[in-house]
């Protein structure tokens, strides 16, 4: 058998987190040349990795072979989010899996279809109102904190304007502590980011706490009746609902699906009067802009991927912007071309990891469907767009959250507006 491709480099020396982080996608796609090879190894988080960028080892690594390639329970997300499902593995997963999955289907996810509805048309209605062009990315961003802190917590913003504030202030620092060093440090005067995130994490588990204790209403109340496996779990679990990740990689899709089809007023047609196409048009934005750069598993025992011996010990990280644009599966993988949906890509959704694959894959798909296709249509039904100023860098970066580096601006117009205006001069 081959050994795997590249190196694992001395420890510490020869760990290339840093290159990594500066620049995934150039990263992956320089030893994809260099080793003519989708699959290859580095030194990441000073451990021997393997890194995956083919269709063929992402669903080996978390299809196949899930039980045999582990979630990292010392991940930073453990340390920002305490114990929940993101970092559990075995038994403890599987159970609260079962546990968490009925808030995110059937009939509590059809209840949260009224209050999509109503926030999408808050905080869509105005984006042509100043005048001026949006910075679309904060503007979907707070759509999404509205959608998830009313979903899950009973907070609406129009409501409780205050608190919605504190939350959405905390919820900011607290991410930042997540992608900040984990140096637990202050001083007077000064506190490092990891810590100012430590202290909004509690002061944000004051609120999740009071809610559960005294809302017996929606999510929260429902989530407070699960069977889970501890005192803390329910609460823990609603941080990780709530915190900054999940408004961001919904503004993450929505950015891109607005840049997809901005200037391109057939496809907009198209996609508001066939279902079908606006699914292919969203697959297809996902496929080429996935928020998150993908996930990390440990092997637990000797094993193989793609043909390559991966050593037990060894990490292993699925690249999704990478696996997403493997030429065996993706033809003419950098264009926008929705139509592989419906042709010679249909029913290949299993080869996207966007929102992972597998056993472990993302719970919020269905609920993050319902929401994207509503803000979508909105979008749609209501509005002309075009990027303004007409020419804009529009590179994106992909870590922490994927998105253009320099917040890109568009023009909207209301097409009620434009119609009444037409039927005003006729
Ligand atoms: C655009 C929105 C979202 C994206 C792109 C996304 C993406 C992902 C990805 C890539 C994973 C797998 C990570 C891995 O393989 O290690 C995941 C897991 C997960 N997601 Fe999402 N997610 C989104 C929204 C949501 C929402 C709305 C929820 C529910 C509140 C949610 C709950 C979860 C949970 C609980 C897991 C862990 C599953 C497990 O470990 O078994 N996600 N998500």
């Amino acid at each position: 058998m081959y050994k795997l491709p590249g190196n694992a480099g001395v420890p510490v020396f020869g760990d290339k987190s840093l290159e990594f982080y500066r620049d995934p996608v150039s990263f992956c796609q320089q030893r994809i040349e260099k080793h003519r090879s989708r699959v290859f190894q580095c030194r990441m988080l000073n451990r021997p990795t393997a890194f995956i960028c083919s269709v063929q080892g992402m669903r080996e690594l978390l299809c196949e072979k899930s039980n045999l390639f582990l979630k990292d329970p010392t991940d930073l997300m453990t340390n920002m989010y305490g114990d929940t499902i993101v970092t559990s593995n075995g038994e403890e997963a599987c159970l609260l899996r079962l546990s968490l999955t009925s808030l995110f289907t059937g009939s509590c996810l059809e209840s949260s279809s009224d209050y999509i509805t109503s926030v999408c048309e808050r905080c869509l209605k105005d984006l042509s109102l100043s005048g001026q062009p949006e910075c679309v990315y904060s503007a979907f961003k707070r759509l999404g904190t509205e959608l998830v802190l009313g979903l899950f917590l009973n907070i609406r913003a129009e409501e409780q304007p205050d608190l919605f504030q504190e939350i959405m202030q905390l919820c900011t620092q607290h991410w930042h502590g997540l992608i900040s060093a984990p140096v637990n440090l202050k001083v007077p005067l000064w506190s490092s980011g990891f810590s100012t995130a430590l202290d909004a994490r509690d002061k944000l588990m004051v609120i999740i706490k009071d809610k559960l204790e005294n809302d017996t209403q929606g999510f929260v109340g429902s989530l407070g009746s699960l069977p889970l496996p501890d005192s803390t779990s329910a609460s823990q679990h609603l941080l990780l609902f709530i915190s900054a990740l999940i408004p961001k990689a919904l503004a993450s899709l929505l950015t891109s699906f607005t840049l997809a089809l901005s200037g391109n007023k057939q496809a907009r047609l198209r996609a508001m009067e066939d279902p079908d196409y606006l699914r292919t048009v969203l697959l297809e934005v996902q496929r080429l802009w996935p928020p998150f750069i993908g996930g990390r598993r440990i092997a637990d025992q000797d094993t193989t991927i793609a043909g390559f011996p991966v050593p037990k010990d060894y990490g292993a990280i699925y690249i999704s912007h990478s696996v997403h644009r493997d030429p065996e599966v993706f033809q003419q993988p950098d264009n926008f071309l929705p139509e592989r949906w419906s042709g010679r890509n249909a029913g290949q959704e299993h080869f996207l990891c966007s929102f992972g694959n597998g056993p472990r894959s993302c719970m919020g798909t269905k609920l993050t469907d319902v929401f994207l296709k509503e803000a979508c249509m909105y979008l749609l039904k209501h509005y002309d767009w075009c990027l303004d100023p007409p020419s804009q860098d529009l590179e994106y970066k992909w870590l922490p959250v994927s998105r253009p580096a320099n917040p890109p601006t568009i023009s909207f117009t209301r097409l009620d507006l434009t119609r009444s205006d037409r039927s005003d001069t006729n």
